[in-house]
């Protein structure tokens, strides 16, 4: 795999949370020497461009790494020969996530960025810009790996896989996040905790958790998990209750409260709306602040701010996956592939998030220890069917594929939430999604 010089395209590079990777890029320069790095995003992003290139030329120089960025809104450009692709897109920007959160909790719904309606608009918009991203990468890069951050994750995964026609792999910081929780728990590294996770994106098991060697994974659920530190940032933090732990025998990931908890998730986007404290609005404001810290000359590092974002560490994602790549490393890592039959009662073309053998031909799921239960499967199956909806909805432009996908998702179940929110939804993006028939 190693190709001289090293190119890096990022899809989306004017996002506040480039300077993550940026710092991923430094940590690992040793033994992931890129020598060229493209930022590239939309002619409505110019300036947070300039501002996030100007920002990464500042770290990398403190660094003294010398290498060649550039900022670009052509994107054909950035692709051209590059090693890596990553995408992290958001089509429509923070106002269009808003309306995703708002507009389902207005008829009685959740409404989340990825998950349910909110996250099946996001997929509309999303979806077919990536797959042009793809026929990109076919045309000018075609042996490069595309890495893809954009949300809904898996949802996105899975059009590539179907319809992508490129070397991909598809990420979450939420793996990595969870690894970091539970060691900060156990009071040991992070180096000392291994986890087997068995689902999709956002909808994730954790059906073994290793700490220094020693299965710890009955004894963390009934002791540990159901208390305070299990959490992302931009998740309602209720917690679990233990006795619901020990009999799913598997921890849950934090999207898991959407299902589990739903009417009290619920009453608290309810508040949150009429308070104008969803979280698209409170990100706006982080936000804000963050680019009025990239702007100073005088910052050269990653400002700890960045944590308070969900996605805190996806640079170590990001880079851990392209390192190990690149140097052929056959580490494990947990990821979003093809299922291929390692999840057996999902299809075989879905994309799931597994643990994963990454060398220099991508990643390779490891068989499980064991298949789900009827517990998690039946909750699995569900989400998997509306995803595989959602995706010919989102490639096909159908409505009527739509209508199902929505009717079959748990969160909705009911025909005619499903075509109200449908209706709204297409209305209030009709200049993002392309015309439905
Ligand atoms: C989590 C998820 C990411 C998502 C992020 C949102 O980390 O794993 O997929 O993008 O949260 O965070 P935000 O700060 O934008 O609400």
């Amino acid at each position: 795999m190693k190709k001289i010089p090293l190119k890096v395209a990022v899809i989306g590079g004017g996002s506040s949370y480039t300077p993550e990777l940026i710092e991923g890029f430094i940590k690992h320069y040793d033994e992931f020497p890129i020598k060229e790095l493209y930022l590239v995003d939309v002619a409505k992003g110019i300036d947070k461009l300039n501002i996030i290139g100007a920002m990464a030329k500042r770290m990398f120089a403190k660094a003294r790494i010398d290498i060649n960025i550039q900022t670009t809104l052509d994107r054909r450009e950035a692709i051209k020969d590059a090693t890596f692709v990553s995408t992290q897109i958001r089509v429509g920007q923070l106002e269009a996530r808003a309306l995703d959160e708002r507009i389902p909790v207005e008829l009685g719904l959740i409404g989340q960025e990825t998950t349910g309606a909110g996250g099946f608009a996001k997929a509309l918009r999303t979806i077919p810009v990536i797959l042009d991203i793809c026929k990109d990468i076919r045309e000018l890069a075609p042996d490069a790996f595309m890495l893809n951050f954009t949300n809904p994750a898996g949802l996105v995964t899975e059009a590539v896989i179907k319809y992508g026609g490129v070397k991909s792999i598809g990420l979450c910081n939420l793996p990595i996040g969870l690894q970091m929780q539970i060691a900060e728990l156990c009071n040991v590294d992070v180096a000392e905790v291994q986890i087997e996770m068995v689902g999709i994106n956002h909808l994730n098991w954790t059906t073994r958790i290793i700490v220094s060697g020693e299965d710890i994974t009955e004894q963390f659920l009934s002791e540990s998990a159901s208390g305070p530190g299990l959490n992302m940032k931009n998740i309602p933090d209720l917690d679990w209750d233990s006795q619901f732990l020990q009999s799913l025998k598997a921890l849950p990931c934090p999207y898991h409260r959407y299902y589990y908890m739903r009417d009290e998730v619920l009453e608290k986007q309810i508040e949150d709306y009429k308070s104008g404290n969803t979280r698209a609005e409170t990100v706006m404001q982080l936000e804000a602040e963050l680019f009025e810290l990239y702007k100073d000359e005088a910052l050269d590092i990653k400002p700890l701010q960045l944590e308070q974002r969900g996605g805190a560490y996806y640079s170590e994602v990001a880079v851990n996956l392209m390192t190990a790549i690149y140097n052929n490393k056959k580490n494990i890592q947990i990821v979003n592939v093809r299922n291929n039959g390692i999840i057996s009662c999902l299809p075989d073309d879905a994309s799931i998030e597994v643990n994963a053998v990454i060398d220099a031909n991508g990643a390779h799921p490891l068989a499980l220890t064991g298949q789900p239960g009827p517990q998690i499967r039946g909750l699995l199956q569900a989400v998997k069917a509306y995803e595989e909806l959602a995706v010919e909805a989102a490639v096909h432009r159908s409505y009527d594929v739509a209508l199902q996908a929505l009717c079959v998702h748990p969160l909705i179940g009911s025909a005619a939430k499903a075509k109200a929110v449908l209706d709204r939804l297409l209305e209030a993006h009709k200049s993002y999604i392309p015309k439905f028939s």
